[in-house]
């Protein structure tokens, strides 16, 4: 496997993304993002520093396109240039705002790539676990695949998680269950920096 080298440090990257006056809960949910990504490129024989990077950068622009979602995915081509990431690295990092809605200019757009559904997956499962969390008082440990797959499967809970998105991740190889193990896992690994059990 080749590794890229990465055009910042985590710790600067952490440090752009402090810089924006970040809500604590998007925070969270990058360095939730980040952990599955690393999970999942380790599952997969990847470059996991560079997958855990665009999983930790992938909402860049969040906190100034949050109001105006037309603009996600877009704004934060110019802050990744700026940074020194490349073309093929900012785009895998659009491209988890491919097909939606809220964002005209790459609603008609499709992934094709590994990583690209392995971040909006990752992404988006993030939700799902943490939702799940919070009803069991904040704890992630010991929590089973089983009992995860069914808060999946009700579509009431956590409605905000999109079900097809997560289900992209077998388009990247890995079973749902597998996905949840690895996540799961993942997330576990970095409880007490998200104020988990
Ligand atoms: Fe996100």
């Amino acid at each position: 496997m080749e590794k890229k080298n990465m055009p910042v440090t985590r710790e600067e990257a952490l440090k752009v993304l402090s810089a924006m006056n970040q809500e604590d809960a998007d925070m969270l949910h990058y360095l939730e993002t980040e952990a599955v990504m690393r999970a999942l490129a380790e599952r997969f024989g990847e470059d996991a520093d560079r997958w855990a990077m665009l999983g930790l950068l992938h909402d860049v622009d969040w906190a100034m396109t949050k109001k105006e979602q037309a603009g996600h995915c877009i704004r934060a081509v110019e802050i990744l240039e700026g940074m020194g990431f490349d073309a093929e690295d900012i785009g895998i990092i659009q491209s988890h705002g491919y097909g939606c809605n809220e964002i005209p200019r790459l609603a008609e757009k499709e992934r094709k790539e590994k990583i690209e559904f392995a971040l909006a997956a990752a992404e988006t499962v993030t939700g799902l676990i943490y939702a799940y969390a919070l009803m069991r008082e904040k704890s992630i440990t010991g929590m089973e695949v089983s009992k995860l797959r069914k808060k999946y499967k009700d579509k009431r809970f956590a409605a905000g998680c999109s079900r097809e998105i997560i289900g992209e991740i077998e388009k990247a190889g890995l079973s749902l269950d597998e996905f949840f193990e690895t996540a799961i896992n993942a997330i576990s690994g970095i409880k007490d920096s998200i104020g988990l059990k």
